[in-house]
C-alpha cells in the first residue's frame, strides 16, 4: 500500500550545479535520518512492549544506538561467522522465539517542500517495521536491498516521530545464508526525499547504425504524461536540451564518448517537470555488452576478468560502510589492476557503483540470494512457496542499480541450488533490462545464464572445457585461487589459460579480503574470527581468506595477483626490448620504458627510453639499450613501464608494470641495416647481406639466408615427433592414434616491432595433426639484428584428445646439404638422454657426420646431444657453418631428412633444435622411462638463436 514499486535510486537537487555535483548527502530534498536514535534491545520480538512506537511511550530507560550500524557490533548481541550453516534450526520459514529484536526510535522536523514525501531504507538486516507518527507504515526486508515507502499522508510540518522493530531472524534469513558475519540492524542509510511526479529513470545506451543513442525511460509522472525537460551534460557542458513527451524516448548522441573500465566517460542526464527545478540527475554511460564469437564483449572487445569477489566489510564497522571507505577500497582494487568485482553475494551500497562507473571497475551485481544451508531436494528454488520472492529479488536489484554502467552482468545469486524459481527470476530480469548478461553459477547447464560459471575449477580441467572451435557459451570463474592464509599459487598459470583461450574470459578471486573483526588489546589491534564470540556453531577462519589483510595492507599473493594482470608485457632479445599493451581500449601516451643491469649485485647500466603512443593491444617500437657490449657474470635485466603524467587514478612517475629477464651479453655490434618487406606470401626480413623469410600461410621460417648463402631446404617447423626406438614398440599403437605427425601450421595473427637496426616479430600459429582434435597454439618471437636470428617460443597443448605425453619438443631445420661435421659445448661426446648421460660429461666436442649418430642393428631414433650451450654445423659444399646458441642449454641432433637416423640412406639432413626430449626406459621388456624423464603436454617455452 504505502510500499513503492522498486524503481531506481535517484535524488531531487535545487540547481542544476548541484545535480552536477552529484553528493547526495547535500541534495537539497533529501534529510538524512542518519545518526544517533533512541534503541532498546530485547531477547524476542514477543517481549515488544505494546504501543512502543508512539511518542506517548515512555523511553527514559532506552539507550541510543548509531544509524548506519549493526546492533552486534554496537554491544547489542554478538556477532556469528558460519559459512553455510545456521546458527539457527534449518527449519524455513519457522525461526525461534528466541530472536535478538531492536526496537529503534527518534524525532525528526519536517517542512513540506515538494508534493510527495518518500521514506527509503537502503538496508535493514532482515526483518524490520516502520510505524511514522504512531501510524503503522508497513515492513520490509531483504537485507541489501532498497526498501520504500510513501509517507505524504502520514508527515506533519514541524516535529515528527519514527519507530522501527528490527529482528535478527526472519524467514528470509533462510535467503541469505551468505558466507559471512550474521550482523543485524539498519546498517545502511535511512533518508526522508521531498519528490514530484518524476518517478523512474531508465537509462540504456544503444548503439545502432554507428551512432550512439540513449533509451530513456520514464515511470509515472501522474495521470497523464506530463513534459519532463531532460539535458544530457557531457561534463559541466549541456550538449542536448530536449522536452521529453512520451514515456520512452531516443535521443541520438553524436559522437559519444564510450564507457569502458580503462576509460570510464560518464554523462549525466539532467531532469525536471519545470524549468526551474527540482532537477534529478542520472549519470549513465554509453557501453554495450553483446555476445560476439561465443564471447562476452564489451563495445566489440572480448572481455577478461581480472576481478574479486568483494564483500562489503568494514572490521570496525561490519557491512556499514562509509563513503570514505567505499571509495578508498574500490580506489586500491583499481591501482592494483584489477579490473572487475563481483559483488558477493548481494547488491552492495549504492554508492560502491558511483564510484565503480567513476574510476572504472566492471561489475557483476549479485542478487541478495543464497540458501547454501538448505540446498537439498526441497532447496527453496524449487519450491513455489518462494517463487515470488526470488522474484521480487532480482527486480529489486536490477530496478534500483538500472543505470550504472559499471554492471555489465546481473548474477542471480551464490550457491542455491538451480531450480523453477531461477527461470522465473532470469526471466523477469531480462524482461526489465534485456541489455545485460546474465549469470548463475549453479546452473550448469546454462538454462537460464549467458555464460557457462564455476568455482575452484582446476587448471587442466578449464583447458579441456575450453573447446577452442566449439561454439558454446563462455567460461567465467566465479570464485577461484582460494586466497586462504598464505598464496594463491598459480596465478600465472590461471593468466595464461584465460589469455589462451577464447573462451576462458577469466575469473574473480575468491576473495578480496579478510573479514577479521577489529579488536583493541593492551598491545594493539587484533583480527578475530569464528569463534571468538564463543559462537556454538562457526566456521573458525573461513573469513580470513582473502588477499588483504582485514585493515587492507595487501598480503604477499595480493601484490602477485597485480604483478601477474599486469597492463604490459615484455618481449627481450640480448638489449632489445619490446614492450606489449594488454589495455584493451586505452591508448597510453608518455609512457617511459625504465631500466636497470645488474652484473653480480653491481649495477653496470640503466636508462630510460621514451615510449611512443601505445594504443590498445600493440607493440611498441623496438627499444635499444645502450648497454656495454661483452658478456657479464649473473646479469639481471629490470625493465618497467613509468607514467611520465598522471593516468587515471595513477600519479605521474606510477610502475605500471615490471619485468626482469636473465642477461647473456650482446656481442660487439656491428651495424646493422634491418628492412621489413612483402613478398606474395612471404615477410621479408633482411640484416645487411642475410635474410629471413616468413612464411604467410604457416607462420614458419620458410628462408634463411646466411650472408647469400641459403641454409634451409624447406621450412624451420615445430615438431613433437621422432622415430620410435625398441623401448617404445610398446606404446606404438596408442602413439599412432595420436597423430604427432605430419603437422600443419596456420598462421593466425602477427605483428612487426621495429627500430633502425633489429625487428621483432610476433607470430601467432595454430599446430594441428591430421585426423585429431588436438593442437598446439605457439606464440614465437622472432628477432633480427647483426647477431642474427633470435627465436623464442612458448606453445601450449590443448584440445580434448590431447596426448598426454609427446616424446620431443622442438624444431627441425631441414638443411640445404648434408652436415658434415658438428662442433659443440655440451654433454658429450656420444649421444645423451635425460636418463642415461653419465658417460658424457659436459666439454667441447667436435664429430663428423659419420660419427654422428650410433648405428643400431635396428634403425631408430639416435644421437641426441643434451645440455648444449652452443654449436656450429658445418653444411657439406658451401662449407656454411650454422651456429646456434641456446638461453638455457638445449638438445641437439642431426637426422636424416624426415627425421629417420642418419644411417639409413639419406642425402640431405634435419637439423633438431629441441626445447625438450623424452627419456630412454626399457620398455622393450621393462619399464617405461621415470615420470621425470617423460615429456608431457604441458606449456613449454625456449629460446635459441642462429647467429648470422
Ligand atoms: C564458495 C562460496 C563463497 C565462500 C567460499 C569459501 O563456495 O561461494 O561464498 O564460502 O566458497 O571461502
Ligand atoms: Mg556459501
Amino acid at each position: 500500500m504505502n510500499k513503492l514499486q522498486p524503481r531506481v535510486r535517484f535524488f531531487n537537487y535545487s540547481s542544476v550545479k548541484a545535480a552536477l555535483g552529484y553528493d547526495d548527502t547535500t541534495a537539497t530534498y533529501t534529510h538524512s535520518l542518519n545518526g544517533d536514535w533512541q534503541f532498546q534491545y530485547l531477547a524476542s520480538p514477543l517481549d515488544i512492549p505494546d504501543e512502543f512506537f508512539t511518542a506517548a511511550y515512555d523511553k527514559m530507560q532506552w539507550s541510543t544506538i548509531q544509524v548506519p550500524g549493526h546492533m552486534e557490533l554496537q554491544g547489542y548481541g554478538e556477532p556469528n561467522y558460519t559459512n553455510l550453516d545456521f546458527p539457527i534450526p534449518a527449519d524455513p520459514p519457522e525461526v525461534p522465539s528466541k530472536n535478538p529484536t531492536g526496537l529503534y526510535y527518534r524525532t525528526f522536523d519536517y517542512q513540506q517542500q515538494l508534493d510527495r514525501q518518500i521514506l527509503r531504507f537502503d538496508g535493514v538486516d532482515s526483518f524490520f517495521k516502520v510505524w511514522v507518527n504512531g501510524q503503522s507504515l508497513g515492513d520490509g526486508h531483504g537485507s541489501r536491498l532498497m526498501t520504500e515507502f510513501d509517507v505524504t499522508d502520514l508527515l506533519v510540518e514541524g516535529e515528527n516521530t519514527i519507530a522501527i522493530e528490527v529482528d535478527k531472524w526472519s524467514k528470509y534469513s533462510f535467503l541469505e545464508d551468505q558466507d559471512q558475519w550474521w550482523l543485524s540492524g539498519i546498517f545502511r542509510d535511512v533518508t526522508l526525499l521531498d519528490e514530484t511526479a518524476l518517478n523512474d529513470i531508465q537509462i540504456t545506451p544503444v548503439f545502432k547504425d554507428d551512432q550512439w543513442q540513449a533509451r530513456i525511460v520514464l515511470g509515472e509522472t501522474g495521470d497523464h504524461f506530463a513534459p519532463v525537460h531532460a539535458t544530457i551534460f557531457d561534463g559541466e557542458t549541456a550538449i542536448i536540451n530536449t522536452t521529453l513527451t512520451d514515456p520512452e524516448t531516443m535521443i541520438d548522441v553524436p559522437d559519444a564518448k564510450e564507457w569502458n573500465d580503462e576509460e570510464p566517460n560518464l554523462y549525466t542526464l539532467v531532469l525536471s517537470l519545470s524549468e526551474d527545478g527540482p532537477f534529478v540527475p542520472m549519470r549513465f554511460g554509453f557501453r554495450r555488452i553483446e555476445m560476439l564469437d561465443d564471447q562476452i564483449c564489451l563495445n566489440g572487445v572480448p572481455i577478461l576478468i581480472n576481478g574479486v569477489n568483494r564483500h562489503e566489510f568494514d572490521p570496525r564497522r561490519g557491512r556499514a560502510l562509509t563513503r570514505e571507505y567505499i571509495r578508498s577500497e574500490v580506489t586500491q582494487i583499481k591501482s592494483l589492476h584489477i579490473n572487475a568485482i563481483r559483488t558477493s553475494h548481494y547488491p552492495d551500497a549504492p554508492y560502491f557503483y558511483d564510484v565503480c562507473d567513476e574510476i572504472g571497475l566492471m561489475v557483476f551485481d549479485e542478487c541478495d540470494l543464497e540458501t547454501h544451508g538448505v540446498n537439498g531436494i526441497d532447496a527453496p528454488c524449487k519450491d513455489p512457496y518462494w517463487k515470488e520472492e526470488f522474484v521480487e529479488r532480482g527486480q529489486r536489484m536490477v530496478h534500483r542499480d538500472f543505470d550504472h554502467p559499471s554492471i555489465i552482468v546481473w548474477s542471480l545469486g551464490n550457491e542455491s541450488n538451480f531450480g523453477p524459481n531461477f527461470v522465473a527470476m532470469a526471466n523477469a530480469i531480462r524482461a526489465i533490462d534485456p541489455s545485460r548478461m546474465i549469470h548463475y553459477e549453479p546452473d550448469q547447464e546454462t538454462v537460464v545464464t549467458d555464460m557457462y560459471s564455476t568455482m575452484y575449477t582446476a587448471i587442466d580441467e578449464l583447458e579441456k572445457r575450453a573447446t577452442r572451435y566449439g561454439h558454446i557459451k563462455p567460461h567465467i570463474l566465479c570464485e577461484y585461487d582460494h586466497a586462504m592464509g598464505a598464496g594463491p599459487g598459480s596465478l600465472q598459470d590461471y593468466q595464461d589459460v584465460f589469455r589462451l583461450y577464447p573462451g576462458l574470459q577469466g575469473g574473480f578471486i575468491w576473495e578480496w579480503k579478510d573479514h577479521g573483526i577489529a579488536q583493541d588489546t593492551p598491545t594493539g589491534t587484533k583480527y578475530v574470527w569464528g569463534g571468538a564470540f564463543n559462537e556454538p556453531v562457526n566456521d573458525g577462519i573461513f573469513c580470513i581468506d582473502g588477499l588483504a589483510r582485514p585493515d587492507r595492507v595487501p598480503s604477499p599473493g595480493l601484490v602477485e595477483f597485480s604483478r601477474v594482470i599486469q597492463p604490459f608485457a615484455f618481449f627481450v632479445a640480448q638489449n632489445h626490448v619490446v614492450v606489449r599493451s594488454l589495455y584493451h581500449y586505452r591508448t597510453l601516451t608518455d609512457l617511459t620504458l625504465r631500466w636497470t643491469l645488474v652484473s653480480a649485485g653491481v649495477e653496470v647500466a640503466s636508462g630510460n627510453e621514451p615510449i611512443a603512443a601505445l594504443a590498445a593491444g600493440r607493440l611498441s617500437h623496438v627499444l635499444t639499450l645502450a648497454v656495454p657490449a661483452g658478456s657479464l657474470e649473473d646479469a639481471q635485466l629490470t625493465l618497467s613501464v613509468v607514467t611520465n603524467e598522471a593516468v587515471g587514478i595513477f600519479e605521474k612517475g606510477s610502475v605500471l608494470a615490471f619485468d626482469q629477464v636473465a642477461y647473456h651479453g650482446v656481442p660487439a655490434q656491428t651495424p646493422a641495416d634491418v628492412k621489413v618487406s612483402f613478398s606474395p606470401s612471404k615477410l621479408v626480413l633482411t640484416c645487411n647481406d642475410s635474410e629471413v623469410r616468413v612464411d604467410l600461410g604457416t607462420g614458419n621460417v620458410a628462408q634463411l639466408n646466411l650472408h647469400g648463402t641459403s641454409v634451409l631446404r624447406d621450412e624451420m617447423a615445430l615438431n613433437v615427433d621422432r622415430m620410435p626406438i625398441c623401448n617404445d614398440w610398446k606404446i606404438m599403437d596408442d602413439r599412432k592414434q595420436d597423430h604427432l605427425a605430419p603437422l600443419s601450421y596456420r598462421l593466425e595473427h602477427f605483428a612487426i616491432a621495429k627500430s633502425e637496426d633489429t625487428v621483432m616479430v610476433l607470430l601467432q600459429q595454430r599446430v594441428k595433426p591430421l585426423v585429431r582434435q588436438w593442437g598446439i597454439e605457439l606464440e614465437t618471437m622472432l628477432w633480427i639484428s647483426a647477431s642474427g636470428l633470435s627465436v623464442q617460443t612458448r606453445g601450449w597443448f590443448d584440445g580434448e584428445d590431447q596426448p598426454t605425453e609427446v616424446p620431443r619438443i622442438g624444431y627441425d631445420l631441414p638443411l640445404t646439404a648434408p652436415a658434415e661435421k658438428i662442433s659443440w659445448y655440451g654433454n658429450g661426446p656420444t649421444e645423451a638422454y635425460p636418463d642415461s648421460y653419465l658417460s658424457c660429461p659436459i666439454g667441447s666436442y667436435e664429430r663428423s657426420r659419420a660419427e654422428w649418430g650410433f648405428d643400431y642393428v635396428v634403425p631408430q631414433e639416435a644421437g641426441n646431444r643434451m645440455g648444449v650451450w652452443r654449436a656450429s654445423v658445418t653444411l657439406a659444399q658451401t662449407q656454411t657453418a650454422l651456429q646456434v646458441t641456446g638461453a638455457e642449454p638445449l638438445n641437439l641432433n642431426v637426422v636424416g631428412a624426415g627425421g629417420v637416423t642418419l644411417q639409413a640412406e639419406t642425402q640431405t639432413d634435419d637439423l633438431r633444435i629441441d626445447a625438450k626430449v623424452a627419456g630412454l626406459g626399457s620398455n622393450a621388456c621393462g619399464p617405461l622411462p621415470l615420470e621425470r624423464y617423460r615429456v608431457y603436454t604441458a606449456p613449454f617455452d625456449y629460446a635459441f638463436m642462429l647467429h648470422f
